[in-house]
């Protein structure tokens, strides 16, 4: 269920037990997106928001998961503001926290300089759904940087070219009752 901006985000559809889970993500070429719906596919009846379009109301759910794309090392900024504007309320929800990025081994480093301590302990899973360089996508700076990295990498086998379907079964089977 996508949550659209002319839509109150204030009422999600009901999981069996109350159970409400809410998938929130920031996404500039579409791969933290396509991950975060794949989630919901995986999770029926979780509540999706883009968090450059829209602010979420916490209070409506019981479970949390917040996934952002990858730049220069930092995640999405809307991303990293919701996660530092509602640091006190996401360390009470069961809650996880994805990235999608293209260079495996920085994930921890990633995630560390962009998540607080607090928030890294609370989480029940928090890692790399893998990503993707999408050219078409990218236009001026972006894509030069882009090409220069994909053609050092090429062939590297830490280098995620794809979703990680594995990676995201297991984030979803963490929200599983
Ligand atoms: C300009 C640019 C900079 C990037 N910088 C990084 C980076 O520092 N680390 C990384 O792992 N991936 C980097 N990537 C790859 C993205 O993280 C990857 O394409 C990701 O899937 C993007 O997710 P999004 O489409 O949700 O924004 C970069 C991609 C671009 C286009």
């Amino acid at each position: 269920m996508e949550l659209t901006i002319s839509e109150a985000p204030t009422a999600p559809r009901l999981l069996k037990g109350d159970f409400m889970i809410l998938i929130a993500y920031a996404s500039k070429t579409g791969n933290a997106q396509q991950a975060a719906q794949k989630l919901a596919e995986l999770l029926p009846g979780a509540s999706l928001c883009d968090l450059t379009k829209m602010t979420p109301q916490l209070e409506n759910y019981d479970s949390v998961i917040i996934g952002a794309g990858v730049r220069m090392n930092s995640i999405h900024k809307d991303a990293k503001e919701f996660l530092e504007k509602n640091q006190a309320t996401l360390g009470t929800k069961k809650l996880a926290i994805f990235i999608s990025n293209c260079f495996a081994d920085t994930t921890d480093q990633v995630l560390q300089t962009a998540v607080s301590d607090e928030l890294r302990g609370a989480a029940v899973w928090m890692g790399s759904v893998g990503g993707r360089l999408d050219m078409a996508k990218l236009k001026g700076l972006d894509k030069i940087v882009a090409m220069a990295a994909s053609k050092a990498v090429k062939d590297d086998q830490r280098v995620n070219v794809e979703l990680d379907e594995v990676a995201l079964d297991k984030l979803a089977a963490c929200f599983y009752q």
